[in-house]
């Protein structure tokens, strides 16, 4: 295996949070590693909602934190809410002045648009739906720019590099079919989600919990793994990953609608559209299954001004075939989102020294069961720029014995059937049954093809969610409908592993 002595700090992954903790590193020496190039296969530049943060005259930090805290379903951590709450204004600013070009009011200040579960306008965007492209490209100028980052594309996270005291002192990269050994300072994971364990995801579906898979199988602790958040509204045209169709355009007054054209939404919650995103993905979900279908229908609200106010829908409508001024749109619920993720502090570090982690594959602890909208690119911002900086600190390694653990990577034909079981059994609606199912087919995968990270992501999911005999935020189980007193989940991988025969409570 080649060798790279790199005595600063690896960077993998390219999202806001990859970017931002690479860029708060400096003058340390970044290596960012990343499989697509810049602004490509990252969640954060499909965003298509914004960046919450409390910039307006009568809003502040707590009633943000607040929302935060309920829109968590009683397991946000309120300190790192509060935390993220108080920069949040001042993560929005630098990105302004990275060139981020949030929209404006006719005075110059931030204009600020209302979203669910927020009490305040508080989001700000980018045309509609073009906050996460535009901020991405704003940022990856910077990262291009910054003399102390070098930026390798092509790159795959193999593994992570420990020495004999479990401390990780870097990872191993595949690259052109070779692997290598990138000793480093300290590692920082920003590997993104688990959007791509799941048959249909509004995220890049090469995003299967590598980070965190690798991160458990060296005994990192991982929290809250069983909370996905489930997109009411991904625009059902057969492709894989599934485009988006934004929270936005029911705040404009789109609605939704079965094949027989009834507004379905009252018979579930009496906010009808508005109720919460885990409310209206049930409620999609339930009209499918029933057979009736569903659709956004935008022509009334939205209309002729659907290519100049969401040109990503638009667009993304129109390949499918599918014109939304004229047309309701077909949707259906995708893996959207993952509360849960490697435990980290306020500075991004988890519980093996030298391995930091940020962004949607961390967990700080300010999403809870539920995330708040608009808050993940924030989290991004705030907990990246955390973790760069404490990783520029990080304390010398020494030259302790390292040894790479390099597990197998799961075959495409492995990963087509742990997709359809992820969805199937560990997706909207969750039961003990299907959940015993899935970790049967987990185990089944394992045996065929080892430990992979992907299977390791999925294990740690349907475990916790079979051992979570109640119904909270993202999870939800028919079979446990009630809610039990609140707990977070910390878990480490050895306590779910087949041995112990994922005992439910
Ligand atoms: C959306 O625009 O509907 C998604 C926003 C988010 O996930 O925060």
């Amino acid at each position: 295996m080649k060798r790279i002595r790199h005595d600063g700090v690896v960077v993998v992954g390219a999202g806001l949070a990859g970017l931002t903790a690479a860029l708060a590193a400096a003058p340390a020496r970044v290596l960012l590693l990343t499989g697509a190039p810049l602004n490509q296969g990252c969640s954060s530049a499909w965003a298509q909602g914004g960046m919450a943060a409390a910039l307006a005259a009568d809003d502040t930090p707590e009633l943000h934190a607040a929302d935060t805290v309920a829109a968590g379903a009683g397991l946000v951590a309120p300190d790192m809410a509060r935390l993220l709450a108080e920069e949040g204004p001042a993560a929005v600013r630098a990105l302004a002045e990275l060139g981020a070009p949030f929209d404006r009011t006719a005075g110059g200040d931030f204009a600020q648009s209302l979203e669910a579960a927020h009490s305040k306008a508080r989001v700000v965007r980018v045309k509609g739906d073009q906050a996460g492209r535009a901020i991405m490209e704003a940022v990856s100028v910077a990262v291009l720019a910054a003399r102390h980052i070098e930026v390798r594309t092509g790159c795959r996270l193999r593994g992570l590099l420990q020495d004999s005291d479990g401390r990780v002192r870097g990872v191993v990269a595949e690259q052109d079919g070779a692997l290598t050994e990138i000793t480093a300072r300290a590692t920082i994971l920003a590997t993104g989600g688990i959007g791509g364990l799941y048959a249909v995801t509004t995220t890049p579906a090469e995003l299967t919990g590598d980070g965190l898979g690798l991160a458990a199988l060296a005994g990192a602790v991982i929290a809250d793994p069983e909370f996905v958040q489930f997109h009411p509204t991904a625009i059902d045209i057969g492709r894989d990953p599934a485009p988006l169709a934004t929270e936005a355009l029911r705040g404009e007054g789109a609605v939704l609608v079965n094949t027989d054209g009834e507004r379905f939404m009252a018979r579930y919650h009496p906010d009808a559209e508005l109720a919460p995103r885990d409310v209206v993905a049930r409620a999609i979900h339930a009209e499918r299954e029933a057979g009736r279908g569903a659709f956004l229908d935008a022509r009334e609200a939205v209309g002729s001004h659907f290519p100049d106010e969401f040109p990503a829908v638009f667009a993304a409508c129109l390949s499918g075939g599918v014109d939304p001024r004229k047309q309701p749109i077909p949707v259906a619920p995708a893996c959207h989102y993952h509360m849960g993720g490697i435990v980290t502090d306020a500075q991004g570090r988890t519980s093996l020294e030298g391995l930091y982690a940020a962004g949607e594959c961390a967990s700080t602890g300010v999403h809870g069961a539920n995330r708040l909208a608009s808050n993940s690119l924030l989290e991004a911002a705030v907990f990246g720029a955390r973790a760069g900086a404490a990783a520029r600190d990080a304390k010398d390694p020494g030259t302790r014995p390292l040894a790479p653990v390099v597990p197998p990577v799961l075959p495409t034909s492995g990963l087509q059937i742990l997709r359809k079981a992820m969805s199937r059994d560990a997706g909207v609606v969750r039961d003990a049954e299907g959940l015993t199912r899935l970790l049967g087919v987990i185990d089944a995968l394992e045996a065929g093809h080892g430990q992979a990270p992907a299977l390791v992501a999925a294990r740690l999911t349907a475990a916790c969610a079979l051992a979570r005999t109640e119904s909270r935020g993202g999870h939800f189980r028919s079979d446990a409908t009630e809610q039990a007193a609140p707990r977070r989940t910390f878990v480490t991988l050895a306590e779910v592993s087949p041995a112990l025969k994922y005992a439910a409570e």
